[in-house]
């Protein structure tokens, strides 16, 4: 499986998710700048994946620094942080990695730059093994839902170019076929950006799954003649009470899920939970440009001048959903207070 975002000492390789899957090509960041730039036009998308590509870009930036004292080289981290931070607001993930980055410098304000530039690194590198580790923790909780004979509807890509690696909603797929499960996956193509199409399709045929690609709005009419067993999908920021802010149309399909008596689970690695949000209501829904929508892959489909609303992504209200697979286990979504102190 090709990796989504790889540090290279004294830059960072970004897979252009942009060309999938029509090409393999990468993109050489040699600067932060370049990095803020590959995750707002979405060259990396997905929540972890954007996390660990922030974290890298503030080790790029430190590694590059001249200052030689720690206010200097504070300021200057900073402002790195804040321009990681002001890419995209909906996924928690960017925001966790830059308290985690934030918090080490703080700690470590004695030492010297050479130092903190070595553990900034260190730090970036450790979020994305970590990543890793629990997207498998996720796939092996998350595998017992997968019965023999399931059709499983997913959204967007929740997979390993989602991720530092191996996906969160994808992970119990590839753990239940490791157990020899024989199971059907249909992806939703996922309208405007086509992650479903282009990437979730792709990757889960190079890993050998069953995939059937469905148009967005087909989700509900294959629950109706019994051919969805159960759901899964990722998450860009869950909040306290369990209400789950994914890609635009997660909540019509957890809606549906509910009137068939559907399962609609969310693979959440504690990374996407946000522990200090009570509520989705206080999640800052990203809008995209409407040329997203009257277009596809450049070439235009809706009259020129019509408007357009382009929500990246919906709330799905906590009552949807059936429980989250997590790297600690799974919990309903009463439960995921629990989590913090786990
Ligand atoms: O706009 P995107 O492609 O970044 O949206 C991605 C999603 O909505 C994913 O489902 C979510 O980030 C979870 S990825 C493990």
């Amino acid at each position: 499986m090709v990796k989504a975002i790889e540090w290279k000492e004294d830059r960072v390789l970004i897979l252009d998710q942009r060309a999938l899957p029509l090409e393999v090509r990468y993109i050489e960041c040699n600067d932060y700048l370049a990095v803020v730039e590959a995750i707002r036009n979405l060259s990396i998308r997905g929540a972890p994946a954007i996390g660990i590509a922030a974290a890298m870009g503030v080790a790029l930036a430190a590694s590059q620094q001249k200052a030689s004292y720690f206010a200097g080289f504070y300021r200057v981290m900073k402002k790195v942080m804040d321009a990681m931070i002001a890419t995209r607001p909906t996924a928690v993930n960017i925001e966790w990695a830059m308290k985690r980055m934030d918090s080490l410098l703080l700690a470590n304000s004695g030492l010297g730059t050479q130092e903190l530039k070595e553990m900034l690194i260190e730090e970036a590198l450790k979020i994305h093994r970590e990543d890793v580790e629990a997207n498998r923790k996720i796939g092996q909780y998350g595998a017992s839902i997968i019965k023999e004979g399931y059709g499983i509807l997913t959204h967007c890509n929740a997979g390993a170019l989602a991720t530092g690696g191996y996906g969160t909603a994808t992970a119990p797929m590839l753990v239940a076929k490791e157990q020899g499960k024989r199971f059907k996956v249909f992806a939703d193509e996922t309208r405007p950006v086509l992650q479903g199409a282009r990437l979730t399709a792709w990757e889960l045929m190079q890993c050998g799954i069953d995939v059937t690609l469905i148009t967005d709005n087909s989700a509900g009419w294959l629950m109706n003649r019994g051919m969805i067993n159960l759901a899964i999908v990722g998450t860009d920021r869950t909040t306290i009470n369990g209400d789950v802010a994914n890609k635009i149309g997660t909540y019509t399909l957890a809606v549906l899920c509910k009137e068939h008596g559907i399962p609609f689970y969310v693979a959440a690695p504690t990374s996407s939970i946000d522990f200090a949000m009570s509520k989705g209501e206080d999640i800052a829904i990203e809008q995209r440009s409407p040329e997203e929508v009257t277009t596809i892959q450049g070439k235009r489909i809706a009259p020129e001048g019509v408007k357009a609303l382009n929500y990246a992504f919906d709330v799905t209200p906590a009552q949807y959903v059936t429980a989250f697979l997590t790297e600690k286990g799974i919990f309903k979504p009463q439960e995921l207070q629990n989590l913090a102190w786990l």
